[in-house]
């Protein structure tokens, strides 16, 4: 029998009540991992936690956070260091596409042109989507680089990182933020043995894109743009975020994957 590629590991994940962090959890559960879940809003947290309790059969603990926080995410950290001893590798899911963005609900993505604007609106998507990584990757740094044994973190950023979308000039600017974030803070961490990737999917099946499957004109936009012609799955993300986390992947740190079904081909 396969060795589970995360037994014994301690993840915590970011937004882990949906989409991308929710898939990211089952499957790190399905591959011995204990996780240690944060999001908004307790009851969509204490879903979650069962569903990845039933699907794997894996040990689950939760914690809501905003992430706009230090101290929130701070006591995230702590819980799982109370509940599983250590942290060894973490998840930076949680992000918005827009200032108004609420997961589930009918949210408009590309319509925002930054000329309209409010600063108030788009420091708040940097606040989440940029200063929030950071603070995750920090706040779980300072524990691993306590415990002395490295770690993997891995964020989640988005392929508008290099790619322009007229409408979400926040949300790419915040996501080009995370992938150079996650080389510079991977050179600060190469002497403490802690690897920082990250993942730039395409447009994913989730919460965030509905609004824009839903809409004839809005799904044909994403296909276009997409040469293998379909939407990625969130177990497709998980995948891609598993071998970054686990230790197939020791050789690599300071990278920013794209598992976008070929966007980066022209
Ligand atoms: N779905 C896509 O096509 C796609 C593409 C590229 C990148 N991403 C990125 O993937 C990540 C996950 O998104 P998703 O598609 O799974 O959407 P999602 O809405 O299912 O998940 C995002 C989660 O982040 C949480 N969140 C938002 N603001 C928060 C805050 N202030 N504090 C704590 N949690 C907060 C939400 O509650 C939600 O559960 C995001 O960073 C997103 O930008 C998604």
């Amino acid at each position: 029998m396969a060795i589970a590629r995360m037994e014994n590991k301690v993840v915590v994940i970011t937004g882990g009540a949906s989409g991308i962090g929710l898939a990211c959890a089952k499957r790190f559960a399905e591959e011995g991992a204990e996780i240690v879940i944060t999001d908004l809003g307790a009851k969509r947290l204490e879903n979650a936690a069962e569903e990845i309790r039933t699907t794997t059969n894996g040990k689950v603990a939760l914690c809501e956070a905003d992430i706009c926080f230090e101290e929130q995410i701070s006591d995230v950290m702590q819980l799982a260091i109370d509940e599983f001893g250590r942290i060894d590798a973490v998840v930076a899911s949680a992000g918005v596409s827009s200032a108004g963005y609420v997961s589930g609900e009918n949210n408009a993505a590309f319509d925002h042109p930054i000329i309209e604007q409010s600063l108030e609106d788009w420091n708040r998507v940097l606040q989440i989507n940029l200063t929030g990584v950071m603070l995750t990757n920090r706040l779980a740094a300072r524990h691993m680089i306590a415990a002395g044994n490295g770690g993997s973190i891995v964020n989640i950023a988005s392929t508008a990182a290099r790619v322009a979308l007229p409408g979400a000039v926040d949300y790419c600017v915040s996501k080009a933020g995370v992938a150079m974030l996650t080389q510079a803070f991977a050179m600060e961490m190469l002497e403490y043995n802690i690897r920082v990737n990250a993942i730039g999917p395409g447009f994913i099946e989730t919460p965030m894109t509905q609004v824009l499957k839903d809409d004839d004109e809005g799904l044909q936009q994403m296909l276009t743009m997409t040469p293998m012609g379909r939407m990625g799955t969130t177990a497709e993300m998980a995948n891609t975020a598993l071998f970054l986390a686990c230790a197939e992947s020791s050789y690599t740190t300071g990278a920013t994957l794209y598992p976008n079904g070929g966007m980066y081909i022209n």
